[in-house]
């Protein structure tokens, strides 16, 4: 199958992309690298030794989506283009709006356009907001309550609506639960941007010594410890859940939302004693007030994943915490240690 993936130099999208090519299916990448680096492409073809194309492109410039598509010619398209940050998404909502909205718009337009029917896209659980039940299953009331969670579960409403109006068109919508880890051989991972807001990461670059401690957010939640819990899923099961997807894909028409996590929950002390097995280092933390709009608990019901797509994640927090550690003491600048941001442009015409 020839499958365009925005979004596929970035976390996600790299680790997915490696797997839809040891499928044995044709890629195109179609990224604007604001959050990722070539460099993640580049290591994408030494593991798998396959060739893909690279465009370098917003998703909201149609007329660049066109011009790849025509000479593409994608039959379905994953998309995981756009920003992810909660707190960002508060202060710049348009932004958010425009890129993850607007931006899966026009790319539905495109779609249209050169008869491209099948899209699976990245959304999350951050759509449910507060629990009204637990495990959230995909029936579970969506209501965000942040502007990031808005714009995916906008985004949800516009695709449903879209797969409604022809029978020739197919989306499968995949509510991630919390992604963390690495490839195992550690040459791709998630580079976050500056400080990470997200605990994987922080816990890492904490063992490794970059940052001090780890200020954990509330003990006093209705958990086993007290402190958050979450369904940690691992990139690489996650990656696998996007090639069962497109293959479901291909067989059936409609619109599906479909959790992606794992059914069992870690607190954050849980989190910490896995990454210092897996480091072999203490992680120093404290204790601080509760994170604005954090909730206790969140866990994926994922008998639908089992059901529609024959998918089950495979991995546990150990090795989650074993690949996230492994990524960070090989790379511990990230993508930027081999290659700083100064020479995307060079990296680009590398793989482009
Ligand atoms: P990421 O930032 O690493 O990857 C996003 C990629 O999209 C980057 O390569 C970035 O350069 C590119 N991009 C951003 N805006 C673009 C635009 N307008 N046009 C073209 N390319 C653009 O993020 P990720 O963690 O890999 O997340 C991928 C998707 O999964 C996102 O849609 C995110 O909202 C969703 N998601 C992520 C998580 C998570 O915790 N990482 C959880 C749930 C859902
Ligand atoms: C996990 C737990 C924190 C950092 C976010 C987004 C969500 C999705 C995944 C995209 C919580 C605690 C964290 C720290 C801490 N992304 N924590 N100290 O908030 O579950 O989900 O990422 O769709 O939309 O909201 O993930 O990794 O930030 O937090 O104590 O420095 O770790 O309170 O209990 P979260 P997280």
């Amino acid at each position: 199958m020839r499958v365009l993936v925005t979004g596929g130099a970035g976390y996600i999208g790299s680790h997915t992309l490696l797997q839809i090519l040891q499928e044995r299916h044709e890629a195109l990448v179609f990224d604007n690298f604001s959050n990722s680096s070539p460099e993640a492409l580049r290591r994408v073809r030494r593991l798998t030794n396959v060739d893909f194309q690279v465009t370098n492109g917003d998703v909201r410039d149609e007329d660049a989506l066109l011009r790849a598509m025509r000479s593409f010619r994608p039959e379905a398209i994953v998309h995981f283009a756009g920003l992810k940050s909660v707190g960002e998404s508060n202060s710049q909502p348009l932004e958010y709006y425009s890129q993850n909205v607007v931006g899966t718009i026009k790319l539905l337009r495109a779609m249209e356009q050169t008869g491209c029917g099948t899209i699976v896209f990245s959304s999350s659980a951050t759509v449910y907001g507060e629990a009204r039940y637990l495990p959230y299953d995909e029936s579970h009331p969506s209501q965000p309550t942040n502007p990031y969670g808005r714009t995916k579960h906008f985004i949800e409403k516009v695709i449903s609506d879209w797969v409604a109006s022809r029978p020739e068109f197919t989306a499968v919508v995949l509510r991630y639960f919390n992604p963390v880890g690495a490839h195992p051989s550690g040459l791709i991972g998630e580079h976050p941007s500056g400080t990470p807001n997200n605990l994987v990461p922080y816990i890492t670059q904490v063992a490794a010594g970059r940052l001090a401690r780890l200020r954990i957010y509330g003990n006093d939640y209705p958990t086993r410890d007290g402190t958050g819990e979450r369904d940690y899923i691992h990139v690489e099961d996650l990656a696998r859940a996007h090639v069962a997807a497109l293959d479901y894909a291909s067989r059936f028409s409609g619109c599906e939302a479909i959790n992606v996590g794992t059914g069992r929950g870690a607190t954050v002390l849980e989190m910490i004693r896995e990454i210092e097995a897996a480091s072999g280092r203490k992680v120093p933390y404290e204790i601080v007030a509760r994170r604005e709009g954090d909730i206790a608990t969140s866990i994926a019901d994922v008998r639908k994943a089992e059901r529609l797509l024959g998918w089950k994640a495979q991995y546990g927090i150990a090795e989650m915490c074993r690949s996230a550690w492994h990524w960070q003491s090989r790379n511990p600048n990230g993508y930027d240690s081999s290659h700083g941001p100064e020479n995307h442009g060079a990296l680009l015409e590398e793989v482009s």
